[in-house]
């Protein structure tokens, strides 16, 4: 007879297979794929230093012919690994205020033929600007709040002194 527990041992994979997705080894060789034309794109930059995956923001294709290519859009950023270095990019660690790159076009899920079709463009750097301009607001905001806070300040020293009628 089947205990609670023999049942579990049972049910636990098929749950499992309900709810891990199925396209799951797919996606992983699409980002693997992703991740070889990262390091095409490496090998064949003049940057000076590796640049690592740092978003995948296609979806993995339905279609699952290998050799048919996939669209693709990613971004890089810099590590701070120079080119030479043996590690993965994967390993390095990225560079703080590294540069980033858009990348966008098509791979191939063929292990063997390696082929992508990929055009990346240096995004431009904007978080300076954007904190530069931030600050600009709450220093604007603060100066608001102050004067309003004087003039309340004034009006209540205004409001103490004896009236002269
Ligand atoms: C890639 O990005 C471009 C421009 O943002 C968009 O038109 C295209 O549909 C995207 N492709 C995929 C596969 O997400």
């Amino acid at each position: 007879m089947a205990t609670w527990r023999d049942r579990g041992q049972l049910l636990l994979p098929l749950l499992l297979s309900m709810l891990l997705p199925p396209v799951s080894a797919q996606a992983l060789s699409y980002l693997d794929a992703v991740r070889r034309a990262v390091d095409s794109l490496n090998q064949r930059s003049a940057d000076a230093n590796l640049f690592r995956l740092l978003s995948l923001e296609s979806e993995p294709p339905e279609d699952e012919d290998p050799e048919s290519p996939k669209p693709v859009n990613f971004t890089v950023k810099e590590t701070v690994c120079p080119k030479r270095t043996q590690l993965q990019p994967e390993q390095c660690d990225f560079k703080e205020d590294g540069r980033v790159k858009r990348c966008s076009g098509t791979v191939t899920l063929d292990s063997a033929s390696g082929a992508f079709n990929i055009r990346c463009t240096e995004v431009q750097r904007s978080r300076k600007e954007g904190l530069g301009k931030l600050l600009r607001k709450v220093v604007q905001k603060l100066k608001e709040k102050f004067k309003k806070i004087s003039q309340k300040i004034k009006d209540f020293i205004y409001n103490l002194k004896p009236r002269s009628e």
